[in-house]
């Protein structure tokens, strides 16, 4: 989809994703210190706003207007004077993000559901560990391509979706560690079966 299609998706009267945030990228980002978080294709703002509740001083970026539109919309409601500590950008994945308020990179990156084929993902994973500090954590998670036959919901297209496997063969060359490559069970409110989600935490070197 494009970022025409993903503005008409976003125009709704309805947000499309949920308030709260992603079960992995809480329980991840959940367990590290606030500091400066860069959400990349972060939509309506989901994961964004909830690590500015948490003290991160966080811009997010998504190459949809009408999803930045939302997501500061929703961040004005539930931040508060906290607001100061969030920005939303509107901007292309594949491309290098906008740095913090204080130049240098970010403490965590957060990839979550971006919905790519494999040469623009493997850019998109590229500009995401650019965008980290040595030392840094890249947090992705993404549909398995496993979900297909094994899961439930999601993209129906095999080309966009990453099994962990392939997520660390994208990983191969950039200046990373792998602590982590997961497939993972996402509970789906009446389904009859859980997603499989892989979740993959790289350390910027
Ligand atoms: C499935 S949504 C996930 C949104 C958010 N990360 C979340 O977990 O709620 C995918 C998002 O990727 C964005 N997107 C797709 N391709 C993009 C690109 N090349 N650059 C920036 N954003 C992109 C879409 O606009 C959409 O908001």
């Amino acid at each position: 989809m494009d970022a025409t299609a993903w503005d008409a998706r976003y125009s709704g009267a309805e947000p499309v994703w949920s308030s709260t945030p992603n079960v992995f990228v809480a329980e991840l980002a959940g367990a590290l210190p606030p500091g400066r978080a860069l959400d990349v294709a972060a939509g309506e703002g989901r994961n964004a706003v909830w690590l500015a509740e948490r003290g991160w001083d966080v811009t997010m970026t998504d190459f949809s207007a009408v999803g930045v539109e939302r997501a500061r919309t929703v961040a004005r409601g539930r931040l508060g004077e906290g607001a100061e500590g969030f920005r939303a950008f509107v901007g292309d994945a594949l491309e290098s993000a906008p740095a913090p308020v204080d130049g240098g990179g970010y403490d965590l990156v957060v990839l979550a559901y971006l919905q790519l084929p494999e040469q623009r993902w493997r850019t998109a994973l590229a500009r995401a560990v650019d965008a980290a500090v040595p030392g840094g954590t890249v947090v992705v998670v993404c549909h398995a391509e496993r979900n297909l036959t094994e899961g439930v919901g999601g993209p129906q297209d095999a080309a966009v979706l990453h099994d962990p496997e392939a997520v660390v063969a994208s990983a191969h060359g950039l200046p990373v560690d792998v602590v982590s490559a997961d497939l993972r069970e996402r509970v789906v409110e009446a389904a009859d079966r859980p997603a499989l989600d892989t979740v993959v935490v790289l350390e910027r070197h």
